[in-house]
């Protein structure tokens, strides 16, 4: 297809909105700048040619959108697109129109089809049917290459970067700028350094590889990647979900470069605030159709959203705090617990039917002091006590012998096989117990996974699926559900909603908090200060490897709150 080519119906809707003037987009691989510089054998031959250059000072635009944009113009169009898997429709009549210039938001609660329609449109599946419009022509794209030579770049949910690949391979996989067949190193590296730099990275190291970045680091890299493409389309899934609060204000400053300069947005989020922020038009998904389409993001009430969404009024509501104090004996004592550059000197105890909060920067240090009193690191100095006795540091069996259980942060990497079905994800953690003379009984696992999947609205309910096809909010489901199930006494939980649709959290708060009536204790990191504040009893902030606040939920409010988060310049670095 020619889509680059094909004009769009130029001022048709764009009442009339001057053109942005266009230049061609600085990224161009076959620019002739880059003169001289060596080149080396590709794809993964020798290393990256050294770069003399300075970091790039860039008061120029992110990106420069192509020059045939017409700011309001639709650009993008799908009436009754339909997709199905083996026994989901996952689609099933859905209709969308995307003009230049805006951000138009995904709604809808987990598993509603919102990362299948994008990769409709980012060619990754092909519609059964329905029709796909794309600059007033029909568009199907037999494959990623096709849509993004189309103007169409999409960053996934599901982070799909090479992990041992450097930065500037991932950000140019796939369109490699070469010449005579050499992939141009010296000339990537610095055109990555560029867009890192623009993206308000400079510190990313181009030659770095994927593997070494954090969560945070590898989400840049798919944004770089998306914008070494000539996009007019750019495409977001849950962006959010991996970034500190800090780090959503740099992604929104982003954005507003790009649709300042005509490019469309598809942004989608479980976070309503967000969606208030930064969108302008609101299409809400329901059961793989849509319900409402180009409702305006910042007068639409929650309320209506929400009803919309899940077919009922839910409140975001937490969980009544049960009347008199419930905690029973100190369960957990960590005493002066350091490693170093991570966090240092935390000191804290969870009692048993208590759940504690941690409320702090991405980068603060929380996620690696859970990941220590797992036992998955071994501190340089401090103690784990689980009721009194001593736990061998670093050492996971210990932890989980004594009766620990954590749900990690990076679900796909850390806590799911993938290719197994839901059931068997759900019962790994207490395997033993469903294991016979060494057959295991999985009859008894799938009932059991059934009781789980029932209490978190897993959808769809069939457990014999494999976790791969489950979407990612419904993923996160699994990795929380398998510690319902166990012995666990105390369970360690890191930014467990994520992900999930406003509907699925209040269930997933019910079932923690139902939990510790029972007498578990609950240790939990969330970047969501509401959400620390809603359903912790206690809360602790953490800044820089520091615990700098430990009082009852109900003496804080989210803007005391924030501010000892924010305190203090995130640039002085870790803790010595
Ligand atoms: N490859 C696949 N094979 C089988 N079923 C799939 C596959 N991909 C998605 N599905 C199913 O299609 C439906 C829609 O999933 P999708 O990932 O689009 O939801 P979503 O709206 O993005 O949800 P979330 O908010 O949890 O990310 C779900 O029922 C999911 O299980
Ligand atoms: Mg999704």
């Amino acid at each position: 297809m020619t889509a680059s080519n094909a004009a769009g119906p130029a001022g048709a809707d764009g009442a009339g909105e001057p053109p942005v003037p266009g230049r061609r987009v600085a990224g161009d691989a076959a620019s002739a700048d880059g003169m001289g510089e060596r080149a080396v054998p590709g794809p993964s031959g020798g290393p990256v040619t050294s770069d003399s250059e300075e970091a790039v000072v860039t008061k120029a635009p992110l990106v420069e959108a192509p020059a045939d944009t017409v700011v309001g113009e639709v650009v993008l169009r799908l009436t009754d697109v339909v997709k199905t898997f083996p026994g989901v429709r996952a689609l099933d009549g859905v209709q969308l129109e995307v003009r230049a210039g805006e951000v138009h938001c995904l709604l809808g609660q987990n598993g509603a089809g919102k990362s299948t329609l994008i990769k409709v449109l980012s060619g990754v599946h092909r519609p059964d049917s329905g029709e796909v419009q794309w600059r007033g022509e029909p568009a199907d794209f037999a494959n990623p290459q096709a849509a993004m030579r189309a103007g169409i770049a999409t960053i996934y949910q599901e982070l799909d970067l090479v992990e041992d690949l450097s930065v500037a391979e991932n950000a140019f996989l796939g369109h490699e700028p070469r010449r005579l067949g050499f992939v141009r190193r010296g000339h990537m590296a610095r055109r990555t350094r560029e867009i890192l730099g623009r993206l308000g990275h400079p510190e990313i190291p181009p030659g770095r590889m994927v593997r070494a970045l954090p969560a945070a680091g590898k989400q840049v890299v798919s944004m770089a990647r998306a914008l070494s493409h000539e996009a007019r389309l750019i495409i977001m899934d849950e962006p959010s979900a991996v970034l500190a609060h800090d780090e959503v204000g740099n992604l929104f400053r982003i954005i507003r470069e790009l649709t300042a300069q005509g490019i469309a947005v598809i942004y989608i989020s479980h976070r309503m605030e967000e969606i208030r922020e930064i969108g302008d038009r609101v299409t809400v998904l329901k059961d793989g159709r849509t319900t409402a389409a180009n409702l305006p993001a910042r007068e639409t009430p929650t309320r209506d959203l929400v009803a919309r969404m899940t077919g009922r009024t839910i409140e975001y509501v937490f969980p009544d705090r049960p009347a008199d104090d419930p905690a029973g004996a100190e369960l957990l004592q960590v005493e002066g617990l350091t490693r170093h550059g991570e966090f240092a000197d935390v000191s804290l105890s969870v009692r048993a039917g208590e759940i504690v909060g941690i409320a702090g920067l991405v980068g603060s240090g929380r996620s690696e002091l859970l990941e220590t009193i797992y036992g998955a690191r071994r501190p340089q100095a401090g103690t784990v006590r689980m009721a009194g006795r001593a736990l061998r540091p670093g050492s996971v069996g210990a932890a989980v012998k004594a009766g620990m259980g954590m749900a990690p942060e990076e679900r796909k990497s850390q806590a799911l096989l993938l290719g197994e079905p839901i059931y068997r994800n759900v019962t790994l953690a207490t395997f033993g117990r469903y294991a016979r003379l060494g057959f295991t009984d999985a009859g008894r696992e799938r009932a059991e996974a059934d009781r789980i999947g029932d209490s978190l609205e897993l959808r769809p309910r069939d457990v014999r699926r494999p976790v791969r096809t489950l979407s990612g909010g419904n993923q996160q489901k699994v990795v929380v559900g398998r510690w319902l199930l166990g012995d666990t006494r105390l369970l360690l939980l890191d930014e467990p909603t994520r992900g999930v649709d406003v509907g699925a959290r209040a269930e997933l708060y019910q079932v923690i908090r139902s939990l510790a009536a029972q007498g578990v204790g609950v240790l939990l990191v969330s970047s969501e200060v509401p959400e620390v504040l809603g359903l912790a009893d206690r809360v602790l902030v953490m800044r820089e490897g520091r615990v700098v606040r430990e009082a009852p939920a109900g003496e804080l409010d989210e803007n005391t709150v924030l501010d000892l988060v924010m305190a203090g310049s995130l640039m002085e670095g870790a803790p010595a």
